[in-house]
């Protein structure tokens, strides 16, 4: 893990324009920044989303065409915070399917904080936590021949260039079924007023959550980042559907990392790209599931429009 993270940064820092992974934000105070980010009332990502579940739960699950009595995985990818997958839990409960409930995710703090929390709130769900890499962890559950519903929420895969999203599916799909469901939340392409906020918010919550991957290369790898050197930058065009976040060396500078051995030279205004949140469509949508094999089967949206939920089903 180490050794990766080390990789990452001399490369890309040493690149052209420079950027930095943005999976690296997720360490445990990143975790709880993002929390917060979910929190603020210009991030209305997990509020459209939560709204989608809230009021379409039913309509939602008829449309997975289950069998009560056939009992079924319900597999997250992505731990989360359980908040919308908790109004799915409660409906299927209702309805007295049988299920286990499959979270799977890289790190078990995650998990393990799920965990509590289900079985604080809704103690008779069966919760089988999976702690690794999404891919191999289906691909061992493909030996149970149960029908599976995967979710993948939230727009995390807004977070991959396009290219790398249509090989995620691609990969996804091999461990899926014709009876299978993939549940596919997504934000959706609207006005930069909107969106723009929602990546710059007034009390500097996602401006601390990027200068995290500083903190971290400083705490990690012996990084000599001066924080107050860097500033944090959101760009955003209804065109383009791609919010995008850098750190901007406020001075000219450079900076030692001990751990690679090296200094980083930055001019003053010289960006860092730390992360992408595409935004979609249908049009997107399809060149994302291209050669995939999968269909849409329909969609749920919030009453503002600003988020979708597809539900996919593998051709025949
Ligand atoms: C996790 N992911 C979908 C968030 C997003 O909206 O791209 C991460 C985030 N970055 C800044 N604010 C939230």
């Amino acid at each position: 893990m180490i050794e990766q993270f080390k990789k990452d940064v001399d490369t890309g820092l040493s690149n052209c324009p420079k950027s930095l992974p943005s999976k690296y934000f997720y360490n445990k105070k990143g975790d709880a920044l993002f929390e917060q980010i979910m929190e603020l009332p210009e991030y209305y990502v997990t509020r459209a989303e939560h709204e989608i579940f809230q009021q379409k739960k039913q309509e939602i699950l008829k449309s997975l065409g289950l069998q009560p009595e056939v009992p079924f995985e319900l597999i997250e990818l992505g731990a989360g915070n359980g908040l919308k997958t908790k109004e799915l839990l409660k409906e299927l409960l209702l309805q007295d399917c049988q299920f286990d409930f499959i979270p799977i995710d890289i790190s078990q703090n995650a998990l393990d904080k799920l965990e509590k929390e289900i079985n604080q709130h809704l103690p008779s769900v069966s919760i089988k936590k999976k702690q690794g890499d999404y891919f191999n962890v289906l691909a061992s559950l493909q030996a149970t021949k149960r029908p599976k519903i995967v979710l993948f929420l939230g727009s995390n895969i807004g977070n991959m260039p396009d290219a790398v999203a249509n090989t995620f599916i691609n990969t996804l799909v091999q461990n899926l079924t014709t009876i299978d469901r993939l549940i596919l939340g997504v934000d959706l392409i609207k006005p930069k007023t909107i969106v723009l906020p929602a990546y710059d918010d007034e009390q500097g919550v996602t401006k601390a959550f990027n200068l995290n991957l500083l903190t971290r290369i400083n705490s990690e790898l012996g990084g000599h980042f001066d924080l107050h050197n860097f500033s944090h930058l959101a760009e955003y065009t209804e065109e383009d559907g791609i919010a995008k976040s850098f750190l901007v060396s406020t001075t000219e500078q450079l900076v030692a990392i001990d751990a690679l051995e090296k200094s980083f030279f930055f001019q003053k205004g010289e960006k860092i790209a730390t992360e992408i949140s595409r935004k979609y469509n249908d049009a997107i949508m399809c060149e994302i599931l291209n050669g995939s094999g999968l269909k849409i089967q329909c969609k749920f949206s919030d009453s503002q429009n600003y988020f979708a939920d597809y539900i996919l089903q593998k051709n025949e």
